[in-house]
């Protein structure tokens, strides 16, 4: 009897042993919120996700070694997710803040971007950040562009699950504007039939980098080595001149 519970025992050690083998030679899951032009957005005609933050991370992948498959998953819970290990990684144009390292890790920053107010075209009292005083402004919920108008006095955030959704309430007149990072506001400006424009600087400073389940410290080293490699091959400034409106 004792010698039947032994062989059983060891048989399902040896089958977790080769569960566990047959995972960790699974492809590493990129989490992406598709819905952030020119970074991350489904293809309208392929319905692939496409964008600057999918070439990087492919080409990341390549130069690393790396096998990934990415996950279409929205913007809060993708920030809950990692915080979770959820995904072993997430390129998101997600940037870089100490509230955020905290939960979960970065590599260095591979681009710059910093917010920007967008308007109706016809608009000609917000001219920047500075007049969005007691209006109500919109932004995807859990963004470093929320957070700006929440520390502005006075003004009523709007918060929408994508920023899709802000820019198409902007258009239809229920916000006074929207605030969002710079390259994500020229694309929605250039691309939907609605008379948008921004308006003033970008009035922030931020960098954007790959999120990785907290101390995943042998990856972060390669991906930092292949952003590098990146970097100084001029492949960031191609998939700019690529993707950027
Ligand atoms: N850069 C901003 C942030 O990190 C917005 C990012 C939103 N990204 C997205 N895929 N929806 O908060």
């Amino acid at each position: 009897m004792k010698q039947k519970v032994l062989v059983t025992m060891i048989a399902v050690l040896a089958l977790g042993l080769l569960a566990s083998c047959a995972k960790s030679s699974d492809a590493l899951v990129v989490a992406t919120d598709a819905a952030f032009p020119p970074f991350e957005m489904i293809d309208e005609e392929t319905k692939e996700i496409v964008g600057f933050d999918i070439d990087l991370m492919n080409a990341i992948a390549e130069k690393a070694d790396l096998d990934i498959v990415f996950q279409n998953v929205a913007w809060d819970p993708l920030l809950a997710g990692m915080a979770d290990c959820q995904y072993d990684m997430a390129i998101s144009g997600m940037t870089i803040t100490p509230a955020r390292a905290e939960q979960f890790s970065f590599s260095d920053p591979y681009i710059n971007a910093g917010q920007i107010v967008t308007v109706q075209a016809d608009n000609t009292t917000i001219n920047g950040p500075e007049d969005l005083v007691g209006l109500t402004v919109g932004a995807q919920i859990g963004t470093t562009g929320a957070m700006e108008i929440e520390a502005i006095a006075d003004t009523t955030l709007k918060i929408y699950d994508t920023y899709e959704l802000a820019f198409l309430d902007l258009a239809n007149g229920q916000v006074d504007a929207v605030v969002a990072d710079y390259p994500t506001a020229v694309a929605f400006v250039s691309n939907t039939a609605a008379n948008l424009k921004v308006v003033g600087d970008v009035f922030t400073d931020e960098g954007y980098g790959v999120a990785f389940c907290l101390g995943n410290t042998e990856l972060i080293d390669q991906v930092n080595a292949a952003i590098a490699e990146l970097q100084a091959e001029g492949f960031i400034d191609e998939l700019v001149a690529k993707w950027y409106n």
